[in-house]
């Protein structure tokens, strides 16, 4: 059930990205743009419909790693280039997210979920 949920919140969610109307969405400079400024609200809305509200992930018709416990997480370079360019299934979210709220998402996921990883993300890990 969990897994039928992820691949279906996954597949939405390029769809509610563009939605119109969407509370979580504003028009800046011609492009959509998320408003949320906490990593927590960022993750909820950009990453946890593949990732899971426990960040624990899911398998089955897709794969989507844990993000808790996961030591890839351990480099901020690493996680922060995940989110910016994507990685195989995982969507780029270059131009939805500002840097800012990269960063902030960033470092919300390497201190959540049991992750206690040292180090906090900065505009330098960001990918030209
Ligand atoms: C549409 C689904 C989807 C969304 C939304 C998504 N991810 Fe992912 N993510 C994936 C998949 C799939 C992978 C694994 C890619 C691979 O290795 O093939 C992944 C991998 C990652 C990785 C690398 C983990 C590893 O083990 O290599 C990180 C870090 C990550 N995601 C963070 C995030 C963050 C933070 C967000 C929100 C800003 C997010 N993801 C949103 C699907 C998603």
């Amino acid at each position: 059930m969990k897994t039928i949920k992820a691949v279906l919140l996954g597949s939405l969610l390029a769809t509610s990205l563009f939605a119109d109307g969407d509370p979580q969405l504003s028009i800046s400079a011609g492009s959509y743009k998320f408003d949320a400024a906490s990593g927590e609200e960022l993750y909820k809305a950009s990453c946890q419909a593949c990732h899971m509200a426990d960040g624990k992930g899911a398998q089955g018709a897709g794969f989507y790693p844990a993000l808790g416990g996961n030591v890839r997480l351990m480099s901020t370079k690493t996680t922060t280039e995940a989110v910016v360019n994507g990685l195989r299934g995982m969507p780029s979210f270059r131009g939805y997210l500002t840097d800012e709220q990269i960063i902030e998402v960033v470092n919300y996921v390497r201190t959540n979920f049991g992750n206690k990883f040292k180090g906090t993300a900065s505009a330098a890990d960001i990918p030209k």
